[in-house]
């Protein structure tokens, strides 16, 4: 299995080009099965495996495919099989997401049960009360969730917890509802609002996207569009901590800052420089940064996907911190990896108390998740000596030509084998 070998202690200098949000494209690209006729067109969908997955579970179902560099195309055709198998979903949870269109549009789906994951047992209750608010029909059996309907019914749904991928199951199902859903208490990520822009250009009718309460009037039938996903914030975030540790100055372009605020506030708070330029975010750093408090939240709070990057950052802080993970329960693996590497840290609960360090230690780590690997690198940007990241799947799952970027930033980074 590749590792990945980080030299630290070089300040990143250059610009970086931030790809399309994965958290956007994936849910686009089950919206796709939504479509009659015309195909859809996604641009600026990044080269990551968590898409390469969603693309192979499409075309597992019957779907017609053709990637071209960062565009996709999902042509028309009625699929053969309505069945996400344990061996995709098992790979990535986002498979849930073909529910909402499977059931809205063929009035059948069965999807494995994604089971719990390293960051928290996260079931998908609220998916599923709301499919069943809906008219759908739900058994669970074999570890598989089937779910069948006439045509779904127009509800008023109001979900415990606004989950981002129950919002986007719910919204993309009630646009082929007979009558008016609403979904209260939704989730209100930029990225759901995306996913709205991209249903409303093949014919449904949304509103309130990006808000707490989305209403739906269902339509019969959806048509293909052309769409643009919007840029990650997630991976600008990750770009803008390893700059911030390493002290270097880089401009990050292809971004959004307007759906980054949280971020870039308690970064600006921790004395990181960050400036909106006609072309992107300068982010700088001279100085050692500052021990800033943050507490993970749904958007517009601060992202739990940014939680373990910015503790890299808090590591080397002057001064203590606390950051608060309240979004999934068991969201601090990347903690003893980092305490492998020197840093302070304890928890307590849903809370780490940072004590930061002058400095970190290279040392061979690993990781569990996307995200707590992101981590690593960060963290191993800043240390002195050569940190070598295991199990680096799960940076490919999420960042695409991690090293080439880095590596144009000045950073010594290398890929090997084995
Ligand atoms: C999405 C993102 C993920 C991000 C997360 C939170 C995608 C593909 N993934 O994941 O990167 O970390 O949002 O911003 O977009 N919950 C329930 N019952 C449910 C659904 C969720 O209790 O039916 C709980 C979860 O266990 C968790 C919380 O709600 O504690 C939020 O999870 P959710 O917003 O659903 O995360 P995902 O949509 O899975």
């Amino acid at each position: 299995m590749d590792k990945l070998l980080i030299e630290g202690g070089v300040p990143l200098q250059g610009e970086v080009f931030i790809d399309g949000a994965k958290n956007a494209a994936l849910p686009a690209l089950a919206a796709a099965l939504l479509a009659e006729e015309r195909e859809v067109l996604l641009e600026n969908v990044p080269r990551v495996v968590d898409i390469r997955t969603m693309c192979s579970l499409l075309r597992e179902m019957g779907a017609s495919i053709e990637e071209e560099g960062t565009s996709i195309r999902v042509l028309p055709r009625d699929l053969t099989s309505q069945e996400a198998p344990y061996d995709l979903v098992r790979r990535m949870r986002a498979s849930v997401l073909t529910l909402g269109p499977l059931l809205a549009r063929y009035g059948y789906a069965k999807v494995s049960s994604p089971g719990g994951c390293a960051i928290g047992e996260r079931p998908i209750d609220l998916h599923l009360a709301g499919l069943e608010a809906m008219g759908a029909r739900i058994h669970l059996h074999g570890g598989y969730i089937e779910a069948r309907s006439e045509r779904l019914r127009g509800a008023e749904i109001y979900l415990d917890i606004p989950s981002v991928t129950a919002t986007e199951n719910l919204l993309m199902a009630a646009t082929l509802a007979d009558g008016r859903t609403v979904i209260e208490n939704a989730a209100m990520e930029p990225e759901i609002s995306d996913l709205a822009a991209l249903l409303k250009g093949m014919g449904a009718k949304i509103e309130g996207e990006g808000t707490e309460k989305i209403t739906v009037q269902g339509t019969t039938r959806l048509v293909g569009t052309s769409h643009r996903i919007i840029p990650d914030r997630i991976e600008t975030a990750t770009y803008a901590a390893a700059a911030a540790v390493s002290r270097g100055n880089v401009l990050i372009r292809g971004t959004d800052p307007e759906i980054l605020s949280s971020v870039i506030r308690k970064m600006t708070a921790a004395g990181v420089g960050i400036r909106s330029e006609a072309e992107g975010l300068r982010i700088s750093s001279g100085e050692r940064l500052r021990g800033v408090d943050v507490t993970t939240a749904p958007y517009p709070g601060f992202p739990t996907d940014v939680q373990a990057q910015f503790m890299a950052m808090m590591a080397l802080a002057e001064g203590a911190s606390i950051i608060r993970e309240m979004v999934f329960e068991n969201r601090f693996m990347h903690v003893a990896e980092l305490r492998r590497m020197g840093a302070d840290i304890r928890t307590k609960g849903a809370s780490a108390m940072i004590r930061g360090v002058s400095s970190l230690e290279a040392a061979p780590v690993m990781a569990t998740d996307l995200r707590a690997s992101a981590c690593l690198v960060v963290a191993g940007l800043a240390a002195r000596g050569e940190t070598k990241i295991a199990r680096i799947y799960h940076l490919d799952r999420g960042y695409s030509r991690l090293e080439e970027k880095l590596s144009r930033l000045g950073a010594r980074v290398r890929r090997v084998g084995g």
